[in-house]
């Protein structure tokens, strides 16, 4: 790749950011398309983030990435949001038009994507077990009830948190019947029978950790299991899901497919079929 005078700058923003393999999985993409964009990490602590957010728009980057811990943060801080980002009330990705900031969220229609493509599971009249109830779980709350859920069960270790997330958006979405409860409902035998999807949105699965009580041997046989967790690859809560039968998934997919969306947004061209989802795969094959 050759950096001219008028390659268009990209990045993402984040504490950390060094682990992050969007730069990768970017520069990859522009590589196969052959467009004249870089995609670069920027380290920006939870304190300099108006300054940073501020300089980049100064810089006329055509936009950026934004992860943890900005996630909401930067909502305040940008002079529009898409009607997702607005409700779900974060944004992963930002367009600079003409030193306008424009937040969007990629999270929740990656999410769609890969449920559809790698676990051929379409929310619409299904009953789902949300596991978590923080920024990964509020993006796919509302888009799995955006796509037609008839029911999400919202399954949190702190109870007023989900309760929050119930109160929050069952008015946005009245055809879908949304509750919360706390993980002791893993200790009802007969609580996993009644859902069709099961997500994982919280970070238990990296290190290998489950939930105490998690047991899947009730779910219906028909029922997909889906954990936002990627490395590892298979969490012990899919792997436990697998032993039953289960078709399982975990984020790779949802990895690759926000990436696609984001860079849609910013160069108005749909990355070549599976590009990013290949190097992901190659990266986490080593
Ligand atoms: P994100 O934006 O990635 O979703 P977050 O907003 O910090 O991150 O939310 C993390 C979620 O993972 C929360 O639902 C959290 O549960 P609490 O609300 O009780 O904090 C959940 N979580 C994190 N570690 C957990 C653990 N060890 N056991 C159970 N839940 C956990």
């Amino acid at each position: 790749m050759v950096i001219t005078g008028t390659t268009k700058v990209l990045g993402i923003i984040g504490s950390p950011v060094a682990h992050s393999l969007s730069p990768q999985m970017q520069n990859t993409t522009f590589a196969a398309l052959g467009v004249d964009y870089i995609y670069v990490p920027f380290h920006v602590l939870p304190e300099d983030l108006a300054t940073a957010v501020a300089g980049l728009r100064t810089l006329s980057v055509v936009g950026f990435n934004v992860t943890i811990p900005h996630k909401t943060a930067i909502v305040s801080l940008l002079d529009d949001l898409s009607p997702e980002a607005d409700l779900i009330g974060a944004v992963n990705t930002v367009k600079c038009e003409e030193r306008r900031l424009v937040g969007f969220n990629t999270d929740g229609s990656g999410f769609l994507r890969s449920l559809s493509e790698d676990l051929a599971c379409e929310p619409q009249g299904i009953s789902v077990l949300l596991i978590g109830a923080g920024g990964a779980a509020r993006s796919a709350l509302v888009a799995l009830a955006g796509a037609g859920a008839a029911a999400i069960t919202v399954v949190n270790r702190t109870m007023e948190k989900g309760a929050v997330l119930v109160n929050r958006f069952q008015p946005f979405f009245p055809a879908t019947f949304i509750k919360s409860t706390g993980l002791n409902a893993f200790e009802q035998p007969a609580f996993m029978g009644g859902f069709d999807l099961l997500v994982n949105t919280t970070s238990v699965g990296m290190n290998m950790t489950s939930f105490p009580k998690f047991n899947p041997s009730s779910m219906k046989p028909s029922a997909v299991v889906y954990d936002m967790v990627y490395a590892p690859l298979e969490t012990p809560l899919m792997l436990a899901a697998r032993q039953q039968g289960l078709r399982t998934a975990n984020g790779l997919g949802m990895l690759a497919a926000q990436g696609d969306e984001a860079f849609f947004i910013w160069t108005g061209r749909k990355p070549e079929q599976g590009v990013m989802r290949k190097f992901l795969l190659t990266q986490y094959a080593k």
